[in-house]
């Protein structure tokens, strides 16, 4: 039996993600803020004979709080991890400030991966053939990395937010060997294109309906978006980072995978969160 750790395993291709491998017989420990959605995935679990492969555990990723709550509630359940997927994200139309002072999106989407994501490495690395796959991204709408507003406190738009946090996704699975030399565990950016879920949910009411009219038309069932994420996280390429654009790899070349804008928002990051000092052993 494997072990896989899935933020926003509750909803969309997490969810997805969580009833097929408990549908296999892994362990999948689910991590979302909403125990109404985590109520529902325990009761399927229970009615495919999985309950005691289904863990909830209920943490709001977008708050240093949150992502701690979750990492030690994490090593109650397990010490070795075979996946970690990260999917927790949720759209904001407008400028939220987490109770850390972060932009909801950037902490959300970017410093929870940031924070789980190095967090697990020892968990990671007690098993066979670690991974981490973050859903983000990667080759997909362009977006820019607001390197001296990076709270986007000038010009918000939920859009420009949900690029910056995926293009500082891609510099974290570029950095992550480096942060990390010598570790078994393989970094997959995965794009899995236009996915029918629930992600317009939060939008105003008339881009909800043309995203969700565009989707009925142009997007992929999470169904159908589940097996090649399946097949990344059985088989990992041999490559330390790799990236994809569903199923087809993206070369790691130009700004987004850049080596050096990669080290600059580790650094960022890591003064952000005040580690520095922990950092810098690395
Ligand atoms: N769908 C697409 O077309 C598409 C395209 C490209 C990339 N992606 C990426 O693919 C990943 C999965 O997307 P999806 O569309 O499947 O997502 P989704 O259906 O919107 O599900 C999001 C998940 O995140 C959880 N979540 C939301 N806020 C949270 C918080 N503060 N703390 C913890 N968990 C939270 C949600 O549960 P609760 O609300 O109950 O907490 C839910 O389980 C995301 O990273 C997304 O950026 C999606």
């Amino acid at each position: 039996m494997r072990t896989f750790v899935i933020t926003g395993g509750t909803d969309g291709m997490g969810k997805g993600l969580a009833l097929r491998l408990l549908g296999r017989g892994d362990r999948v420990i689910a991590v979302a803020d909403g125990a109404p959605k985590g109520r529902l995935l325990l009761a399927e679990a229970e009615r495919m004979a999985a309950a005691d492969r289904a863990v909830f555990v209920r943490a709001d990723l977008s708050t240093l709080a949150g992502m701690r709550a979750a990492l030690a509630e994490i090593a109650t359940v397990t010490d070795s991890v075979d996946g970690l997927v990260f999917g927790a994200q949720r759209f904001r139309p407008r400028r939220e400030e987490t109770e850390d002072g972060f932009e909801f999106t950037f902490a959300l989407g970017y410093l929870s991966r940031y924070v789980l994501g190095h967090g697990l490495v020892p968990a990671l690395e007690r098993a066979e053939a670690p991974v981490i796959v973050n859903i983000a991204g990667p080759g997909g709408l362009p977006g820019v990395v607001y390197w001296d507003d990076l709270q986007l406190r000038e010009g918000y738009r939920g859009r420009r937010a949900a690029m910056q946090s995926s293009r500082c996704n891609d510099l974290l699975g570029v950095d992550f060997p480096r942060r990390h030399p010598g570790a078994r565990t393989h970094y997959v950016l995965y794009n899995p294109g236009f996915v029918r879920t629930g992600m317009a949910d939060p939008l105003p009411w008339h881009q909800r309906l043309l995203t969700k009219s565009l989707a009925t038309v142009f997007a992929q069932s999470v169904d159908k978006a589940i097996p090649p994420i399946i097949r990344l996280l059985d088989r990992p390429p041999a490559e330390p980072v790799t990236a994809f654009m569903r199923g087809r790899p993206l070369p790691l070349e130009g700004e987004d995978f850049d080596p050096g804008r990669a080290r600059r928002l580790r650094e960022v990051t890591s003064r952000l969160l005040g580690t520095e000092a922990a950092e810098a052993r690395h």
